[in-house]
Protein backbone atom coordinates (compact mmCIF):
# COMPACT_ATOMS: atom_id res chain seq x y z
CA UNK A 1 0.00 0.00 0.00
CA UNK A 2 0.96 3.67 -0.11
CA UNK A 3 1.40 4.11 3.05
CA UNK A 4 4.38 6.91 3.92
CA UNK A 5 4.28 8.38 0.30
CA UNK A 6 2.79 11.89 0.15
CA UNK A 7 -0.11 10.89 -2.54
CA UNK A 8 -1.42 8.63 0.82
CA UNK A 9 -5.14 8.21 0.46
CA UNK A 10 -6.52 7.35 3.72
CA UNK A 11 -9.02 4.11 4.54
CA UNK A 12 -10.32 6.15 7.55
CA UNK A 13 -11.23 10.38 8.07
CA UNK A 14 -13.41 11.71 10.21
CA UNK A 15 -16.32 13.05 8.64
CA UNK A 16 -16.25 16.80 10.00
CA UNK A 17 -14.91 19.21 11.96
CA UNK A 18 -17.71 19.30 14.58
CA UNK A 19 -17.86 15.24 14.46
CA UNK A 20 -13.89 14.77 15.37
CA UNK A 21 -14.92 17.37 18.09
CA UNK A 22 -17.66 15.83 19.53
CA UNK A 23 -15.81 12.15 19.00
CA UNK A 24 -12.58 13.44 21.17
CA UNK A 25 -15.06 15.20 23.54
CA UNK A 26 -16.81 12.14 23.95
CA UNK A 27 -14.00 10.18 24.64
CA UNK A 28 -12.76 12.82 27.51
CA UNK A 29 -16.14 13.10 28.57
CA UNK A 30 -17.08 10.13 31.05
CA UNK A 31 -17.27 8.09 34.55
CA UNK A 32 -14.12 10.24 34.99
CA UNK A 33 -16.13 13.33 35.02
CA UNK A 34 -18.99 12.66 37.26
CA UNK A 35 -18.16 9.84 39.44
CA UNK A 36 -13.79 9.77 39.57
CA UNK A 37 -13.65 13.82 39.90
CA UNK A 38 -16.13 14.34 42.78
CA UNK A 39 -14.52 11.63 44.52
CA UNK A 40 -10.64 12.63 44.18
CA UNK A 41 -11.83 16.45 44.74
CA UNK A 42 -13.83 15.55 47.86
CA UNK A 43 -11.13 12.63 49.57
CA UNK A 44 -8.08 15.04 48.50
CA UNK A 45 -8.56 18.96 50.11
CA UNK A 46 -12.11 19.83 48.59
CA UNK A 47 -12.05 22.99 47.27
CA UNK A 48 -8.40 23.26 48.16
CA UNK A 49 -7.76 20.33 45.23
CA UNK A 50 -8.90 22.45 42.60
CA UNK A 51 -5.47 24.52 42.74
CA UNK A 52 -3.24 21.40 41.43
CA UNK A 53 -6.24 20.40 39.48
CA UNK A 54 -5.87 23.65 37.44
CA UNK A 55 -2.30 23.96 37.38
CA UNK A 56 -2.45 20.12 36.18
CA UNK A 57 -4.49 21.23 33.48
CA UNK A 58 -2.74 24.35 32.51
CA UNK A 59 0.66 22.66 32.73
CA UNK A 60 0.49 19.31 31.70
CA UNK A 61 -3.12 18.82 30.12
CA UNK A 62 -3.33 21.08 27.45
CA UNK A 63 0.40 21.00 26.25
CA UNK A 64 0.64 17.12 26.05
CA UNK A 65 -3.01 17.45 24.50
CA UNK A 66 -1.99 19.74 21.92
CA UNK A 67 1.58 17.77 21.26
CA UNK A 68 -0.62 14.62 21.55
CA UNK A 69 -2.90 16.22 18.10
CA UNK A 70 0.32 17.21 16.83
CA UNK A 71 2.03 13.98 16.38
CA UNK A 72 -1.21 12.35 15.95
CA UNK A 73 -1.99 14.24 12.83
CA UNK A 74 1.49 14.22 11.52
CA UNK A 75 2.10 10.22 10.93
CA UNK A 76 -1.49 9.74 10.63
CA UNK A 77 -1.01 11.95 7.40
CA UNK A 78 1.78 9.57 6.59
CA UNK A 79 -0.19 6.61 6.85
CA UNK A 80 0.18 5.22 10.65
CA UNK A 81 -2.65 5.22 12.95
CA UNK A 82 -1.73 2.85 15.69
CA UNK A 83 0.57 4.08 18.28
CA UNK A 84 4.18 1.80 17.51
CA UNK A 85 3.28 3.99 13.88
CA UNK A 86 2.91 6.85 15.50
CA UNK A 87 5.84 7.02 17.88
CA UNK A 88 8.22 5.42 15.27
CA UNK A 89 7.05 8.60 12.67
CA UNK A 90 7.85 10.76 15.44
CA UNK A 91 11.03 9.70 16.49
CA UNK A 92 12.21 8.95 12.92
CA UNK A 93 12.74 5.48 14.36
CA UNK A 94 11.32 2.80 14.08
CA UNK A 95 12.68 1.19 17.36
CA UNK A 96 10.21 3.94 19.22
CA UNK A 97 7.90 1.05 18.30
CA UNK A 98 8.73 -0.31 21.45
CA UNK A 99 8.07 2.78 23.67
CA UNK A 100 4.09 2.57 22.88
CA UNK A 101 3.48 -0.83 24.21
CA UNK A 102 1.65 1.60 27.23
CA UNK A 103 -0.18 3.10 24.89
CA UNK A 104 -1.84 0.30 23.59
CA UNK A 105 -2.46 -1.91 27.08
CA UNK A 106 -3.73 0.97 29.23
CA UNK A 107 -6.83 1.88 26.74
CA UNK A 108 -7.27 -2.14 26.49
CA UNK A 109 -6.92 -2.50 30.01
CA UNK A 110 -9.39 0.16 31.47
CA UNK A 111 -11.53 -0.84 28.81
CA UNK A 112 -11.68 -4.27 30.54
CA UNK A 113 -12.96 -2.83 33.78
CA UNK A 114 -15.02 0.42 32.36
CA UNK A 115 -17.20 -1.60 30.74
CA UNK A 116 -18.22 -3.08 33.85
CA UNK A 117 -19.22 0.43 35.38
CA UNK A 118 -20.78 1.41 31.97
CA UNK A 119 -22.75 -1.99 32.15
CA UNK A 120 -23.69 -1.33 35.87
CA UNK A 121 -25.48 2.30 34.37
CA UNK A 122 -27.36 0.21 31.79
CA UNK A 123 -28.35 -1.95 34.08
CA UNK A 124 -29.24 0.85 36.88
CA UNK A 125 -31.50 3.04 33.51
CA UNK A 126 -33.08 -0.18 32.94
CA UNK A 127 -34.04 -0.48 36.78
CA UNK A 128 -35.04 3.13 37.74
CA UNK A 129 -37.62 2.50 33.95
CA UNK A 130 -39.27 -0.29 35.42
CA UNK A 131 -39.52 1.23 38.60
CA UNK A 132 -36.97 -1.49 40.15
CA UNK A 133 -35.43 0.45 41.96
CA UNK A 134 -37.57 2.85 43.87
CA UNK A 135 -37.05 0.86 47.34
CA UNK A 136 -38.05 3.76 49.57
CA UNK A 137 -36.21 5.40 52.23
CA UNK A 138 -34.12 3.14 53.36
CA UNK A 139 -30.19 3.01 52.51
CA UNK A 140 -29.64 -0.43 53.29
CA UNK A 141 -31.77 -1.45 50.80
CA UNK A 142 -30.03 0.21 47.99
CA UNK A 143 -26.62 -1.00 49.76
CA UNK A 144 -28.09 -4.70 49.24
CA UNK A 145 -29.17 -3.90 45.96
CA UNK A 146 -26.43 -2.75 44.35
CA UNK A 147 -24.37 -5.48 46.16
CA UNK A 148 -26.36 -8.25 44.81
CA UNK A 149 -26.69 -6.45 41.37
CA UNK A 150 -22.72 -5.76 40.98
CA UNK A 151 -22.11 -9.24 42.76
CA UNK A 152 -19.65 -7.65 45.37
CA UNK A 153 -18.25 -9.59 48.31
CA UNK A 154 -20.45 -9.52 51.25
CA UNK A 155 -19.81 -10.91 54.77
CA UNK A 156 -16.60 -12.17 53.38
CA UNK A 157 -18.03 -14.33 50.73
CA UNK A 158 -17.45 -13.48 47.33
CA UNK A 159 -20.36 -14.41 45.07
CA UNK A 160 -20.08 -13.80 40.97
CA UNK A 161 -22.21 -11.04 39.53
CA UNK A 162 -26.31 -11.92 38.66
CA UNK A 163 -27.15 -13.12 35.44
CA UNK A 164 -28.57 -9.98 34.92
CA UNK A 165 -25.40 -7.82 35.27
CA UNK A 166 -24.15 -10.48 32.64
CA UNK A 167 -27.42 -9.39 30.40
CA UNK A 168 -26.23 -5.81 30.51
CA UNK A 169 -22.30 -6.38 30.25
CA UNK A 170 -23.43 -8.89 26.90
CA UNK A 171 -25.50 -5.50 25.28
CA UNK A 172 -23.03 -2.91 26.70
CA UNK A 173 -20.52 -4.84 24.68
CA UNK A 174 -22.45 -5.60 21.90
CA UNK A 175 -23.13 -2.07 21.46
CA UNK A 176 -19.79 -1.52 21.73
CA UNK A 177 -18.30 -3.89 19.04
CA UNK A 178 -21.06 -2.63 16.27
CA UNK A 179 -20.26 1.03 16.75
CA UNK A 180 -16.52 -0.31 16.40
CA UNK A 181 -16.89 -2.19 13.55
CA UNK A 182 -18.90 0.42 11.52
CA UNK A 183 -15.46 2.22 11.76
CA UNK A 184 -14.73 6.13 12.87
CA UNK A 185 -16.41 7.98 10.49
CA UNK A 186 -19.69 5.59 10.65
CA UNK A 187 -19.68 4.14 13.98
CA UNK A 188 -17.61 6.39 16.21
CA UNK A 189 -18.37 9.92 14.94
CA UNK A 190 -22.42 9.05 14.02
CA UNK A 191 -22.87 7.99 17.62
CA UNK A 192 -21.25 10.62 19.26
CA UNK A 193 -23.04 13.60 17.18
CA UNK A 194 -26.17 12.16 18.88
CA UNK A 195 -25.46 11.05 22.21
CA UNK A 196 -23.26 13.98 23.43
CA UNK A 197 -26.30 16.24 23.18
CA UNK A 198 -28.50 13.68 24.67
CA UNK A 199 -26.28 13.21 27.48
CA UNK A 200 -26.02 17.13 28.01
CA UNK A 201 -29.76 18.06 27.89
CA UNK A 202 -30.17 14.70 30.97
CA UNK A 203 -26.89 16.12 32.88
CA UNK A 204 -28.32 19.81 32.78
CA UNK A 205 -31.94 18.12 33.60
CA UNK A 206 -30.42 16.81 37.04
CA UNK A 207 -28.50 19.74 37.99
CA UNK A 208 -31.21 21.72 37.63
CA UNK A 209 -32.85 19.57 40.22
CA UNK A 210 -30.27 19.33 42.75
CA UNK A 211 -29.64 22.81 42.47
CA UNK A 212 -33.38 23.97 42.96
CA UNK A 213 -33.96 21.69 46.27
CA UNK A 214 -34.08 23.69 49.59
CA UNK A 215 -31.00 26.46 49.63
CA UNK A 216 -29.52 25.52 52.83
CA UNK A 217 -29.51 22.39 52.16
CA UNK A 218 -27.88 22.73 48.70
CA UNK A 219 -25.22 25.32 50.34
CA UNK A 220 -24.48 22.53 52.75
CA UNK A 221 -23.96 20.09 50.09
CA UNK A 222 -21.62 22.32 48.10
CA UNK A 223 -19.67 23.09 50.95
CA UNK A 224 -19.02 19.78 52.24
CA UNK A 225 -17.56 18.61 48.81
CA UNK A 226 -15.70 22.48 48.27
CA UNK A 227 -15.17 24.00 51.31
CA UNK A 228 -10.95 23.97 51.23
CA UNK A 229 -8.79 22.36 53.35
CA UNK A 230 -5.58 23.66 52.26
CA UNK A 231 -3.54 21.59 54.10
CA UNK A 232 -4.08 18.53 51.58
CA UNK A 233 -1.90 21.21 49.48
CA UNK A 234 1.12 19.66 51.60
CA UNK A 235 0.85 15.76 50.65
CA UNK A 236 2.10 15.05 47.14
CA UNK A 237 -0.92 12.64 47.17
CA UNK A 238 -3.14 15.68 46.28
CA UNK A 239 -0.51 16.80 43.47
CA UNK A 240 -0.32 13.09 42.33
CA UNK A 241 -4.41 12.87 42.46
CA UNK A 242 -4.94 15.85 40.96
CA UNK A 243 -2.41 15.32 37.47
CA UNK A 244 -3.45 12.38 37.21
CA UNK A 245 -7.71 13.27 37.39
CA UNK A 246 -6.68 15.73 34.70
CA UNK A 247 -4.83 12.99 32.61
CA UNK A 248 -7.74 10.51 32.99
CA UNK A 249 -10.22 13.12 32.47
CA UNK A 250 -8.85 14.34 29.54
CA UNK A 251 -8.10 10.90 27.56
CA UNK A 252 -4.30 12.65 27.88
CA UNK A 253 -2.06 10.10 28.06
CA UNK A 254 -3.46 6.60 26.98
CA UNK A 255 -3.09 6.70 22.93
CA UNK A 256 -5.83 7.41 22.47
CA UNK A 257 -5.95 11.10 21.28
CA UNK A 258 -2.74 10.26 19.01
CA UNK A 259 -4.90 7.64 17.71
CA UNK A 260 -8.29 9.73 17.09
CA UNK A 261 -6.00 12.46 15.67
CA UNK A 262 -4.45 10.29 13.14
CA UNK A 263 -7.77 10.18 11.31
CA UNK A 264 -7.59 13.96 10.51
CA UNK A 265 -6.52 15.33 6.83
CA UNK A 266 -3.64 17.75 6.68
CA UNK A 267 -6.12 20.84 6.36
CA UNK A 268 -7.93 20.41 9.25
CA UNK A 269 -7.42 22.22 12.55
CA UNK A 270 -5.63 20.77 15.52
CA UNK A 271 -5.09 23.63 17.85
CA UNK A 272 -8.46 25.23 18.30
CA UNK A 273 -10.13 21.63 18.17
CA UNK A 274 -7.85 20.41 20.62
CA UNK A 275 -8.79 23.41 23.09
CA UNK A 276 -13.01 23.01 22.26
CA UNK A 277 -12.57 19.24 23.49
CA UNK A 278 -10.51 20.06 26.81
CA UNK A 279 -12.86 22.89 27.03
CA UNK A 280 -15.94 20.99 27.17
CA UNK A 281 -14.50 18.38 29.19
CA UNK A 282 -13.89 21.04 31.79
CA UNK A 283 -17.67 22.38 31.70
CA UNK A 284 -18.92 18.92 32.50
CA UNK A 285 -16.22 18.05 34.96
CA UNK A 286 -16.35 21.06 37.43
CA UNK A 287 -19.61 22.54 36.20
CA UNK A 288 -22.01 19.24 35.88
CA UNK A 289 -19.89 15.95 37.63
CA UNK A 290 -18.55 18.65 40.74
CA UNK A 291 -22.53 20.03 41.26
CA UNK A 292 -23.95 16.92 41.02
CA UNK A 293 -22.33 13.69 42.79
CA UNK A 294 -21.17 14.53 46.47
CA UNK A 295 -23.53 17.42 47.00
CA UNK A 296 -26.68 15.64 46.35
CA UNK A 297 -25.18 12.94 48.54
CA UNK A 298 -24.23 14.73 51.29
CA UNK A 299 -27.93 16.37 51.37
CA UNK A 300 -29.58 13.56 52.07
CA UNK A 301 -27.13 11.10 53.48
CA UNK A 302 -24.94 13.58 55.18
CA UNK A 303 -21.05 12.56 56.00
CA UNK A 304 -21.36 9.01 55.11
CA UNK A 305 -21.34 9.72 51.88
CA UNK A 306 -17.64 10.11 52.00
CA UNK A 307 -17.35 6.72 52.73
CA UNK A 308 -17.79 5.04 49.26
CA UNK A 309 -15.30 4.03 46.64
CA UNK A 310 -14.26 5.90 43.70
CA UNK A 311 -17.00 4.51 41.12
CA UNK A 312 -19.54 3.36 43.95
CA UNK A 313 -20.57 6.61 45.04
CA UNK A 314 -22.98 7.18 42.11
CA UNK A 315 -24.58 3.97 42.58
CA UNK A 316 -24.76 3.56 46.34
CA UNK A 317 -25.57 7.27 47.39
CA UNK A 318 -27.57 8.72 44.72
CA UNK A 319 -30.66 6.29 44.65
CA UNK A 320 -30.83 7.49 48.30
CA UNK A 321 -31.04 10.66 47.25
CA UNK A 322 -33.63 9.92 43.96
CA UNK A 323 -35.95 8.07 46.42
CA UNK A 324 -36.54 11.51 48.20
CA UNK A 325 -36.95 13.81 45.73
CA UNK A 326 -40.26 14.18 43.87
CA UNK A 327 -40.50 12.42 40.56
CA UNK A 328 -36.83 10.41 41.43
CA UNK A 329 -37.61 7.94 39.09
CA UNK A 330 -37.36 9.74 35.95
CA UNK A 331 -34.53 11.27 37.53
CA UNK A 332 -32.75 8.71 38.67
CA UNK A 333 -33.38 7.03 35.00
CA UNK A 334 -31.80 10.37 33.17
CA UNK A 335 -29.11 10.17 35.48
CA UNK A 336 -27.82 6.50 34.68
CA UNK A 337 -28.66 6.51 31.36
CA UNK A 338 -26.91 10.10 30.77
CA UNK A 339 -23.95 7.81 32.22
CA UNK A 340 -24.61 4.86 29.97
CA UNK A 341 -24.29 7.85 27.04
CA UNK A 342 -21.08 9.62 28.56
CA UNK A 343 -19.14 5.69 29.43
CA UNK A 344 -19.89 4.40 25.77
CA UNK A 345 -18.35 7.28 24.11
CA UNK A 346 -15.78 6.69 26.22
CA UNK A 347 -15.25 3.29 26.01
CA UNK A 348 -15.36 3.75 22.03
CA UNK A 349 -12.05 5.27 21.99
CA UNK A 350 -10.27 2.91 23.91
CA UNK A 351 -11.13 0.05 21.65
CA UNK A 352 -10.06 2.06 18.50
CA UNK A 353 -6.19 2.22 18.93
CA UNK A 354 -5.98 -1.59 19.62
CA UNK A 355 -8.22 -2.17 16.34
CA UNK A 356 -5.66 0.61 14.25
CA UNK A 357 -2.91 -1.94 15.71
CA UNK A 358 -3.77 -4.88 14.50
CA UNK A 359 -4.94 -3.37 11.39
CA UNK A 360 -1.95 -1.74 11.12
CA UNK A 361 0.26 -4.25 12.64
CA UNK A 362 -0.81 -7.67 11.39
CA UNK A 363 -2.68 -6.19 8.16
CA UNK A 364 -5.76 -7.40 9.65
CA UNK A 365 -8.96 -5.92 8.16
CA UNK A 366 -11.51 -4.30 10.44
CA UNK A 367 -13.61 -7.20 11.20
CA UNK A 368 -11.02 -9.69 11.79
CA UNK A 369 -9.23 -7.18 14.43
CA UNK A 370 -12.58 -6.55 16.13
CA UNK A 371 -13.22 -10.24 16.61
CA UNK A 372 -10.07 -10.58 17.88
CA UNK A 373 -10.25 -7.52 20.12
CA UNK A 374 -13.15 -8.80 21.26
CA UNK A 375 -12.14 -11.73 22.57
CA UNK A 376 -9.22 -10.78 24.23
CA UNK A 377 -11.72 -7.59 25.75
CA UNK A 378 -14.01 -9.94 26.75
CA UNK A 379 -12.12 -12.58 28.77
CA UNK A 380 -10.26 -9.03 30.70
CA UNK A 381 -13.80 -8.49 31.76
CA UNK A 382 -15.14 -11.85 32.78
CA UNK A 383 -11.56 -11.55 35.00
CA UNK A 384 -12.62 -8.45 36.21
CA UNK A 385 -16.09 -9.34 37.11
CA UNK A 386 -15.40 -12.78 38.29
CA UNK A 387 -12.50 -12.79 40.14
CA UNK A 388 -12.12 -9.80 41.46
CA UNK A 389 -13.67 -9.36 45.46
CA UNK A 390 -16.11 -6.69 44.55
CA UNK A 391 -15.33 -3.00 44.20
CA UNK A 392 -11.77 -2.96 45.81
CA UNK A 393 -10.03 -4.56 42.60
CA UNK A 394 -11.62 -1.70 40.62
CA UNK A 395 -10.21 0.67 42.88
CA UNK A 396 -6.71 -0.97 42.52
CA UNK A 397 -6.78 -1.41 38.44
CA UNK A 398 -7.84 2.25 38.80
CA UNK A 399 -4.91 2.80 41.13
CA UNK A 400 -1.79 1.31 39.01
CA UNK A 401 -3.07 1.70 35.24
CA UNK A 402 -5.40 5.03 35.66
CA UNK A 403 -2.71 6.26 37.60
CA UNK A 404 0.56 4.88 37.78
CA UNK A 405 1.13 3.80 34.34
CA UNK A 406 -0.31 6.72 32.40
CA UNK A 407 2.13 9.12 34.30
CA UNK A 408 5.18 6.84 32.56
CA UNK A 409 2.98 7.54 29.01
CA UNK A 410 2.55 11.04 29.70
CA UNK A 411 5.92 11.46 30.44
CA UNK A 412 7.33 9.24 27.30
CA UNK A 413 5.06 11.06 24.93
CA UNK A 414 6.50 14.84 26.35
CA UNK A 415 10.16 13.60 26.16
CA UNK A 416 9.30 12.32 22.54
CA UNK A 417 7.64 15.57 21.53
CA UNK A 418 10.20 17.76 23.31
CA UNK A 419 13.41 16.21 22.28
CA UNK A 420 12.83 14.04 19.38
CA UNK A 421 9.89 15.46 17.38
CA UNK A 422 11.26 18.56 18.74
CA UNK A 423 9.23 21.53 19.26
CA UNK A 424 10.99 23.84 16.06
CA UNK A 425 8.83 21.38 13.94
CA UNK A 426 5.66 21.06 16.63
CA UNK A 427 4.93 24.63 16.38
CA UNK A 428 5.04 24.46 12.37
CA UNK A 429 3.30 21.12 12.21
CA UNK A 430 0.77 21.87 14.86
CA UNK A 431 0.24 25.44 12.49
CA UNK A 432 -1.14 23.43 9.45
CA UNK A 433 -4.34 24.32 9.28
CA UNK A 434 -4.77 25.85 12.23
CA UNK A 435 -7.52 29.10 13.43
CA UNK A 436 -4.65 29.80 16.46
CA UNK A 437 -1.60 28.73 17.20
CA UNK A 438 -0.11 27.17 19.96
CA UNK A 439 1.47 30.17 22.06
CA UNK A 440 5.30 29.57 21.97
CA UNK A 441 5.70 29.26 25.96
CA UNK A 442 4.00 26.60 25.82
CA UNK A 443 6.30 24.63 23.58
CA UNK A 444 9.43 24.84 26.01
CA UNK A 445 6.88 24.28 29.00
CA UNK A 446 6.05 20.98 26.91
CA UNK A 447 10.12 20.60 26.86
CA UNK A 448 11.62 21.84 30.22
CA UNK A 449 8.90 22.10 32.82
CA UNK A 450 6.64 18.66 31.88
CA UNK A 451 8.96 16.02 32.50
CA UNK A 452 10.29 17.51 35.63
CA UNK A 453 7.06 18.20 37.10
CA UNK A 454 5.99 14.86 36.30
CA UNK A 455 9.29 13.52 37.85
CA UNK A 456 8.99 15.40 40.78
CA UNK A 457 5.35 13.94 41.53
CA UNK A 458 6.16 10.72 40.59
CA UNK A 459 9.36 10.49 43.27
CA UNK A 460 7.85 12.16 45.68
CA UNK A 461 4.83 10.00 45.28
CA UNK A 462 7.04 6.74 45.83
CA UNK A 463 8.94 8.28 48.24
CA UNK A 464 5.77 8.27 50.62
CA UNK A 465 4.62 5.03 49.64
CA UNK A 466 7.40 3.33 50.71
N1 LIG B 1 -11.74 10.20 29.86
C1 LIG B 1 -12.62 9.16 30.28
C2 LIG B 1 -13.41 9.60 31.50
O1 LIG B 1 -13.19 10.71 32.01
O2 LIG B 1 -14.24 8.84 31.96
C3 LIG B 1 -11.92 7.89 30.57
C4 LIG B 1 -10.99 7.37 29.54
C5 LIG B 1 -11.29 7.40 28.19
C6 LIG B 1 -9.82 6.82 29.95
C7 LIG B 1 -10.43 6.89 27.27
C8 LIG B 1 -8.95 6.29 29.04
C9 LIG B 1 -9.27 6.33 27.71
F1 LIG B 1 -8.42 5.80 26.88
Amino acid sequence: DNAGSADYIPKEQWGSRIGVILAVAGSAVGLGNFLRFPGQAAQNGGGAFLLPYFISLLVLGIPLCWAEWTMGRFSGVRGFHSAPGVFSIACRNAKARYLSVFALLIPLVIYMYYIVIEAWCLGYAWNYATGNLMLGADPDAYTGFFNDFVGAEQDGYTFGPGIKLLGFIAITFLVNFVLIYRGVSKGIETFCKFAIPLMTICAICVLCRVLTLPRDQVMAGLGFMWNPKPEALLNSQTWLAASSQIFFSLSVGFGVIINYSSYLSKKDDVVLSGLTACSMNEFFEVCLGGMITIPAAFIFLGVSAASFTTFGLGFNALPNVFAQMPAGQLFGFLWFFMLFLAAITSSLSMLQPVIAFLEEGFGLERRASASILGIIALSGTMFVVYFSAGLTALDTFDFWVGTFLIFVLAMVQAVIYGWVFGIKRGAYESSIGAYIKIPTPVHYLLKYIVPVYLGVIFIAFIYQSV
